[in-house]
Formats: structure tokens, C-alpha cells, sequence
């Protein structure tokens, strides 16, 4: 496709011009085409400059989310990548479809959500341009205690691409929230559907926000001493592309062995709970101050009270806050 093959080559090239000549040469296609591809992609968001006797030229920064642009990354072929600019919700929407019996491998990726939603019902913040907001379908057929192990293989997935993409190590806050420099940039919302008769989940909706770039004016006030971004603002083209690929591929990878102990290793080594005191957060109680001891094999977090008793907690309504982050 000359599209494709244009925006690979501009995207060999960033900042730098490449001659119409040059690049129907080297794709052997005509000059029409190739003005009509560079047309093509100027219309779906990307920064291409024509200057005549000179060329085109992409400019670096550019991110430009898409099903194709994520497609060229990606190495699982079974999964299905649908993309909407805007919607509500990425987990709304697709578990909706799993409900209309959407097949597994189906993911939702959204450039920008109106009704973003976070864990114990809240609200995520899900701006346009400086985050990647996506679902993925999974129908596992496993007891529904295992989402809670899909939810780290997210956890685990999402670090790893950010690390291979941005060089820095994000941690895990137990249970499913990424941090970077004590901030949060991932929040993570998986959501199962239950066959009753079996007491397995019919479906999972594995859902992933992440904060790659600081918001346009920035967070909201109430946000903005916890919330961080994965990549500030290092040049990485084609950024949200290349990350939903490899958060998607390596999700897969994982979720297809959740209980491995390799998960659970890598997943223990990035949290960074362990040894630190927190607050035991749960609706309609008061905060309970413990210290995090360890994790169970069952992604369980083992604490101290102030008593000395000890119990390990599930995530369902809990959550907890780092003392010392
Ligand atoms: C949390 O931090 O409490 C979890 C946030 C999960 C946000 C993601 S963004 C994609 C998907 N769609 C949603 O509405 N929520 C999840």
C-alpha cells in the first residue's frame, strides 16, 4: 500500500525532506501517488510539511494514533485492533460486544474517552493527545477469581513496553496502578463476565489507561500532585502506536499462561509496596495504618496492623496509599 510504504519511509527520515522523486523511485509508483499518499495521511492527522523542489517532511514528534499505525507493530495476528478517536468508555463499549458475542482478540483503542472509568467507580481522566486509553476481549474460561491474575499480567505488560520504549522503570502499586517518580501514568480496569451455571467468566474486558504525555493545561488541580506521565516529553515517534502494540503483544503473551511463576516474579521485583508502611483503604471504614510484608502467590498483599495482626488483602473494594512513596 503506497500509504503505508510513504509514511515508513518519511518516518526513516524524521525532520528531514524527502523529494516526491525520490520517493516514487524508491517505491516505484508515480508522483500522483505519492502526492495523493502524503494527502491521505496530512488528512488523518499526521504533520507532513511539502515544500515544492524540496519534499515532505514528517515531523518527529508525531503521534498519530490508528488501527493501521498500531497493525504496523504488532505481532500477534489473532488480534483484532478497532480505533475510535472519541468514545465514552473503551471497557463500556466492549463489554457491550462481548455481551453481543464479539469474538476474544478484539481490542478497542481510543484516542480520547468522555466517560473514562476508573476503579471502585471512579471517573478516569482520559484527555485527548496525551494518552492511549484501550480494552482488550478475552474469554478465558477460567473461575472468575483469575481476572484479578489478568489485571497483573496488564500490569507486568504495560511496564515492560513502557521500559523498552522509555528506558525508565515504572513500578507497581499493588494492585494494578503504575508509577513513575511516585506518579501515578496507569491505571488498570479489568471487568468479567460470569457464566453462573459454571462459575466461569464468559468474557474479560482487560482495560488500560495510560498517561504518556503531560495533558494540554495540564491535569486537573486534583490530580496533578498524584499524576504523571510515562514519557514527558521525549522525542519517541510515533509513540501511542508503538506502545499499544507492544502493551497488546505482550499482554497476550502473558495472559495465555497467567498463574506462571515468571508473572509473578516480575510482577513482585516492580512492586513497590513491600517493607513501606500504607493506609488500608475501604468504603465507609476509616484508613487503617500497616506495614506491607509481602506478596502471596495469589497476588494477595500480606500487611501488619499496628496490633501486630497480621491478614492479606484481595483487591475487590480495597485499596491502599503508600506512606512513604
Ligand atoms: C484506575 O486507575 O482506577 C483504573 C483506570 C482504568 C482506565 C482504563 S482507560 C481504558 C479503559 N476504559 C475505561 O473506561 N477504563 C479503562
Amino acid at each position: 500500500m503506497t500509504k503505508e510504504q510513504v509514511l515508513r519511509t518519511l518516518q526513516a527520515h524524521p525532520d528531514a525532506f524527502v523529494s516526491g522523486e525520490a520517493l516514487s523511485r524508491e517505491l516505484s509508483v508515480s508522483r500522483t501517488a505519492v502526492w495523493k499518499a502524503v494527502d491521505q495521511l496530512r488528512q488523518e492527522g499526521y504533520p507532513i510539511e511539502s515544500v515544492p523542489r524540496r519534499g515532505h517532511r514528517l515531523a518527529s514528534g508525531s503521534d498519530v494514533l490508528s488501527a493501521e499505525g498500531i497493525r504496523r507493530y504488532l505481532a500477534h495476528d489473532a488480534l483484532e485492533v478497532r480505533f475510535f478517536p472519541t468514545i465514552s468508555s473503551t471497557n463500556t463499549v466492549l463489554r457491550q460486544m462481548a455481551l453481543e458475542n464479539a469474538p476474544a482478540g478484539l481490542a478497542l483503542v481510543a484516542g480520547e474517552q468522555t466517560a473514562g472509568r476508573g476503579r471502585l467507580g471512579r471517573s478516569f481522566f482520559s484527555p485527548a493527545r496525551s494518552g492511549l486509553y484501550l480494552s482488550l476481549l478475552l474469554r478465558p474460561d477460567t473461575p472468575a477469581a483469575e481476572s484479578t491474575l489478568l489485571t497483573s499480567c496488564a500490569a507486568v505488560a504495560v511496564a515492560e513496553a513502557i521500559e523498552s520504549l522509555a528506558h525508565v522503570q515504572p513500578r507497581i502499586k499493588w494492585v494494578n496502578d503504575l508509577l513513575l517518580n511516585g506518579k501515578k501514568i496507569c491505571g488498570i480496569l479489568t471487568e468479567a463476565g460470569l457464566d453462573c451455571e459454571t462459575g466461569r467468566m464468559s468474557y474479560v474486558v482487560i482495560g488500560i489507561g495510560i498517561n504518556t504525555r503531560p495533558p494540554e493545561g495540564d491535569f486537573p488541580e486534583a490530580l496533578s500532585p498524584i499524576a504523571g506521565s510515562a514519557f514527558g516529553d521525549l522525542p519517541i515517534p510515533d509513540l501511542r502506536n508503538r506502545l499499544a502494540a507492544q502493551v497488546l503483544d505482550r499482554l497476550l503473551d502473558y495472559a495465555a499462561n497467567p498463574g506462571s511463576d515468571r508473572l509473578f516474579e516480575k510482577y513482585r521485583d516492580r512492586l513497590m509496596v513491600l517493607g513501606k508502611p500504607i493506609l488500608i483503604l475501604s468504603p465507609g471504614r476509616d484508613p487503617v495504618p500497616a506495614l506491607a510484608l509481602d506478596l502471596e502467590r495469589d497476588y494477595g498483599l500480606r500487611v501488619r496492623d499496628e496490633k501486630g495482626v497480621e491478614q492479606v488483602l484481595h483487591s475487590g473494594e480495597i485499596s491502599i496509599r503508600v506512606q512513604d512513596a
